[in-house]
């Protein structure tokens, strides 16, 4: 299993510096201007931009890379930290009359104001007008929708600045460059149809192009057609996964989970199955697995009526998982899609392992196969991926996995417990022979041979071993 950490590409790939933006040199150049003058120690008349236009588009990119180019102090609100009158007075007010620290001025961003409720947030945009003509330090204010009426009182105080959507070619070469830089295998009509699908939002399309990328390996326009149109349940999911995965807040982790349109079970089913890849610790998994057996359990008690506990299954399928990870950092793993399995027909295996893994361990068990694909096979799952390795080719002997159904349950495990269980095969029929050997007499020291419950002599490993290595250089 990889150990590498991976960063989601809207942030691996955000701009760096102001040249780096594509296409807003308009916005750019005005935004330049009034910074210059604070900078020369003119305060231009309208202390505060507001920055408008669509999402993923570069408002809040651009922002952070005059800020770095320009080595100022940036300090950076956003909807939660303002929602009230009181926040607005405690953490504006105090910020826009405060000298910087260490930098030569502290630029103050306060992202997404149009996402201001209207009532009790009017106050705060009054607050905000008495703040913006004193204020010591330059104010940038986003929004995607300027013409609230709301915020009729704040256009008139600031100057207004457009951001324009991209156009189709930007995207694709956007696109194209990551593809490049990632050695990802990019169709250039895949990514035309991205990109007319983002209808400019740069952020919507960069994140089509990762959750394809992760889900399948290359972009092809067979892939992206099927995967994209229109809102795509596989990209749904992505965006739940990716939510839940890289929240930084409960409540982010939460709200991707209630914005998901699928149903509560797939979206159990969906995080059972992509928990085991994202999380490497041992305690973290199984943290985040008891959390799943627990919302499915209050889903049960939702569904027979008590529809307060459904509450609690957003929380145990969102923030559960999130801080269900406390040692180890995400793995590097794509996702697993239950779409991709019927896009590409050699990953149908996958489905048929499963369902051949629950059958066979059903009838051992004495349990439903429901029972085994809701709830046991995750816990074989990382009892081979995790546990003693010794132990889990036992495991998978005795319950006589095949290739495929072994591959499916123990990841890139698959190799080293496949030589494991060579191992003991060698070690039983050297027995064999030893046993044969003793019927016929021609051995004259008896050894008694026992075999566990796996069906496995349960002599000493080590011995197997060397028979193994033995075997394997005659
Ligand atoms: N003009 C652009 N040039 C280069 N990259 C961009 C541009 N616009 C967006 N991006 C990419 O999309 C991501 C999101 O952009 P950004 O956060 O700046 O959007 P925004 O306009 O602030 O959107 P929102 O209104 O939703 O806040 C960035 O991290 C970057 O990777
Ligand atoms: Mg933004």
């Amino acid at each position: 299993m990889s150990f590498e950490i991976k960063m989601p590409w809207i942030i691996k790939y955000r701009p760096k510096k102001v040249d780096d933006i594509v296409n807003q040199e308009e916005a750019k150049s005005q935004i330049l201007t009034w910074l210059h003058s604070w900078l020369e120690g003119r305060r231009p008349e309208k202390k505060a931009l507001l920055l408008y236009g669509p999402p993923g588009v570069g408002k809040t990119s651009l922002v952070e890379a005059i800020v770095r180019e320009y080595d100022l102090e940036l300090l950076e609100l956003n909807a939660s930290d303002y929602r009230r009158k009181e926040d607005i007075r405690k953490r504006v007010a105090i910020a826009s009359q405060k000298r910087p620290l260490f930098k030569k001025m502290t630029l103050i961003l306060m992202d997404e104001v149009d996402g201001l409720s209207p009532r009790g947030d009017i106050g705060g945009i009054d607050e905000l007008i008495k703040i913006i003509p004193n204020t010591i330090n330059p104010i940038i204010l986003t929004a995607n929708d300027p013409w609230k009426d709301q915020l009729r009182p704040l256009r008139e105080i600031v100057s207004m600045v457009e951001f324009k959507n991209l156009t189709l070619n930007q995207v694709i070469s956007v696109l194209q460059n990551i593809c490049n830089k990632e050695k990802l295998e990019c169709e250039r009509e895949a990514l035309k149809y991205i990109a007319e699908k983002s209808m400019g939002d740069l952020r919507g399309a960069i994140n089509d192009l990762e959750s394809v990328a992760e889900g399948y390996g290359k972009v092809t326009y067979n892939i992206v057609s099927l995967v994209i149109k229109g809102r795509d349940k596989s990209i749904d999911l992505w965006r739940t996964l990716n939510g839940v995965f890289y929240a930084k807040e409960a409540w982010q982790a939460k709200r991707a989970v209630t914005n998901s349109e699928e149903d509560y079970e797939t979206l159990i089913a969906w995080f059972n199955d992509n928990v085991p890849l994202k999380y490497g610790d041992y305690e973290d998994l199984f943290r985040a697995l008891d959390s799943l057996s627990r919302a499915s359990l209050f889903l049960r008690r939702a569904k027979s009526g008590n529809w307060d506990m459904l509450s609690y299954v957003f929380d145990l399928i969102g923030p559960g998982i999130t801080f269900s990870r406390k040692n180890g950092e995400l793995l590097k793993n794509r996702f697993s899609y239950p779409e991709r399995i019927k896009v590409m027909a050699q990953l149908k295996g996958l489905r048929e392992s499963r369902d051949r893994i629950a059958t066979l361990l059903a009838k051992r068990l004495h349990t439903s196969q429901r029972f085994v694909k809701s709830d046991l096979m995750q816990y074989i799952i990382v009892m081979l991926r995790y546990g003693n390795i010794e132990k889990a080719a036992m495991l998978s002997r005795a319950y006589g996995f095949n290739e495929d159904d072994l591959k499916y349950l123990t990841g890139n495990r698959f190799k080293d417990i496949e030589k494991e269980i060579e191992i003991l095969k060698e070690g039983r029929s050297g027995e064999e022979k030893e046993i044969s050997k003793m019927k016929s007499g021609e051995e004259k020291e008896k050894k008694q041979v026992s075999l566990d419950t796996f069906g496995v002599k349960s002599e000493n490993k080590e011995i197997s071993k060397k028979k193994y290595r033995k075997s394997k250089s005659k």
